[in-house]
């Protein structure tokens, strides 16, 4: 059939399966350009599909050379609905990996589930003896966890309401938009989904089975940005999620340290357009003026770029980890640095429905956008018949 975008606000509800991977050979290019990449060999990523998460599996697996186990929780196609773009993505990886006769299983399910975990050291014990390297790159709306409850994830406020300026997608205007406070418990069951429970439990779960290299390292995501977007982001219900990943990182690695040389860090990862990010009040006016201005001044990059800085400059760069401060480690240097955010902050007073277009890059957002979800990609052509 010929696939087209549907786009309802911050979602489009078609993929592309020629797009999808022609973006993921894109990504996988740009990585091979960078050269080989002494790292990790055997390599479990959680949220492998999209994003940071297919971005890190790409930079392990055509980087590296490393053998990599991607776990997901995309929908497959039903009749005249296509997969979700994740699907076609791993899809796309998997056969350019055995392309290049490398070891890749991908797995579609759900991660914070006991059953994946039992499952995933399964094929970790049968195929690879031990992994060196987890990636955690979930993000997620809802965890049910092991007792049986289900948390669901929020993007509020904590303390006060936060009115800012928000761009409307469907009629390109500017108007203040409210976000609200959440309670205690939308707190706590935010902390429960993007916290760091389940990734302390993963590790757990490997070291128990011995299914963990002595010395291996894992990495989580997340985001800091401008004091502009505190109230929603880090200082919002997500921040204090991020606040326990952190929290968790410290606690895996004293609790492994000393008996498995085990080591967690958390990333601090650029603002880029993603399913994650898009859904966040704010952030898309703040990322498309952002992107005006590090495209500008020739320092923007997308996820791949991202991730392979973050494994070749900091996690990989030399026999120990370079860069980190703690068990922070930060590839958003280039978005804080003071001449990209003055310049933001200085558009950011002056931006309105009349000029958004020409003061934000809100064209480049919108590609982003479609080329999450295999659209607007060069060389793929929209007019033929695809299986889906
Ligand atoms: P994304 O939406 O592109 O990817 C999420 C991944 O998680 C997908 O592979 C999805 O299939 C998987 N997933 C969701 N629920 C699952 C479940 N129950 N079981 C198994 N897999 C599941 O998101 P993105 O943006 O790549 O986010 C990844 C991490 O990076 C998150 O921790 C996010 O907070 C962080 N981050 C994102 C930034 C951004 O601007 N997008 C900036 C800095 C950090």
């Amino acid at each position: 059939m010929i696939v087209e975008p549907k786009v309802k606000g911050f979602i489009c509800t078609t993929a592309h399966p020629a797009g999808c991977e022609r973006n993921v050979l894109n990504q996988i290019e740009y990585v091979k350009k960078q050269g080989k990449l002494e790292g990790a060999k055997k390599v479990l990523v959680l949220g492998a599909s999209t994003g940071y998460g297919l971005a890190s599996r790409i930079v392990a697996a055509f980087g590296m050379g490393a053998a990599t186990i991607g776990v997901s929780f995309e929908k497959e196609a039903s009749g005249k609905r296509t997969a979700t773009p994740g699907l076609y993505n791993t899809r796309a990886f998997d056969e350019a990996a055995s392309k290049e006769g490398l070891y890749s299983k991908s797995l579609n399910g759900d991660a914070f589930s006991k059953e994946m975990k039992d499952e995933v050291i399964r094929i970790i014990k049968e195929d690879l003896g031990k992994i060196d390297l987890l990636v955690y790159s979930l993000a997620a709306p809802r965890r049910t966890d092991d007792s049986g409850t289900t948390y669901t994830s929020t993007l509020k406020t904590v303390g006060q309401p936060f009115t800012q300026k928000n761009w409307n997608l469907r009629d390109n205007t500017i108007s203040d938009a409210t976000i609200p406070v959440a309670t205690e418990e939308e707190i706590l069951s935010t902390v429960k989904v993007m916290g760091g429970e389940d990734w302390s439990d993963w590790i757990g779960a490997l070291v128990e089975a011995e299914a963990i290299e002595d010395n291996a390292i894992t990495v989580a995501y997340s985001y800091i940005g401008p004091k502009l977007t505190y109230p929603i982001y880090h200082e919002g219900t997500i921040g204090q999620a991020k606040a326990h990943l952190l929290r968790t990182a410290e606690e895996i690695t004293s609790r492994y340290m000393s008996s498995n040389g085990i080591k967690a860090f958390v990333s601090v990862n650029k603002a880029l357009v993603t399913q994650a990010s898009a859904a966040i009040p704010v952030v898309p006016l703040y990322l498309s003026v952002l992107y005006k201005v590090m495209k500008e001044k020739g320092l923007h990059e997308g996820c791949i770029e991202q991730m392979d800085r973050l494994y070749r400059d900091r996690v990989y760069a030399g026999d120990t980890v370079s860069g980190a401060d703690g068990s922070i480690l930060r590839v958003d240097d280039y978005e804080m640095k003071p001449e990209v955010q003055d310049e933001v902050m200085d558009i950011w007073e002056r931006i309105d429905s009349d000029n958004l277009l020409e003061l934000a890059d809100t064209d480049g957002y919108w590609l982003d956008f479609y080329h999450m979800f295999g659209f607007k990609i060069e060389g793929v052509n929209y007019l033929a018949d695809v299986e889906v």
